[in-house]
């Protein structure tokens, strides 16, 4: 049974985000971390199948009902994505070969829950990146296991020195981030940026 996450620390070291730009966050299709809070309960879960919706942000993550997640997502409607670097990445893999139904996650992996603003769920402290999500569409037919979320709220901390994330590749080996190619200039029909 998962302790419940009681203290939650003042997320001083997380700065507001923009949240116009919270889907920044998301282009590189990082592996992030899926954090649910069911019952008082804080829990998370690795999830590499996410992709961008929308630039609200809508984001598209794929959790199945194996997954003690699943009944947290269904029940609560609400869900933090936090994304981990490559510093992470090794706990990540853990955090995604265990369940919230027998283990203390935020315990075992020492995790720091931050005070969310719009949310009853934890930020993870450790990341990079959190973003306060709502879920607009839970999965409706057997085998699609989609949930849409729609960021409300957005945080970075910007002191963090490792900025790079990493992707899955789906056989247990992973990507870390290269080189950033600028070609601002080249965006001309956007306004610099998408
Ligand atoms: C690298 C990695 C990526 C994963 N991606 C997903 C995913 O996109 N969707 C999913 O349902 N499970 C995914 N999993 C599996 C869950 O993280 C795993 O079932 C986890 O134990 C669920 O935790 P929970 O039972 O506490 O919710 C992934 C696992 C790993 C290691």
């Amino acid at each position: 049974m998962p302790k419940k996450t009681s203290t939650r620390k003042n997320r001083s070291s997380m700065r507001e985000f923009p949240l116009d730009r919270a889907f920044t966050l998301f282009e590189p299709g990082p592996v992030v971390l899926v954090v649910t809070s069911n019952g008082g309960k804080a829990n998370v879960m690795t999830a590499s199948w996410t992709t961008l919706l929308g630039f609200t942000p809508m984001i598209g993550i794929v959790a199945g009902p194996w997954n003690h997640s699943y009944r947290a997502l269904m029940d609560t409607g609400e869900c933090v994505l936090s994304i981990p670097t490559v510093d992470m990445m090794e706990a990540v893999v853990d955090i995604g070969n265990c369940s919230g139904d027998s283990v203390d996650k935020f315990g075992r992996f020492h995790l720091t829950p931050l005070k969310p603003e719009k949310v009853a769920v934890p930020l993870i402290g450790e990341c990079l990146a959190n973003v306060e999500c709502v879920v607009r569409e839970c999965p409706t037919s057997d085998g699609l296991h989609l949930f849409i979320l729609e960021g409300v709220k957005a945080w970075s901390n910007p002191d963090r020195m490792e900025k790079r994330t990493f992707h899955a590749k789906g056989d247990g080996t992973f990507i870390i981030d290269g080189e950033t190619v600028n070609l601002r200039h080249k965006m001309t029909k956007w306004g610099g940026c998408i």
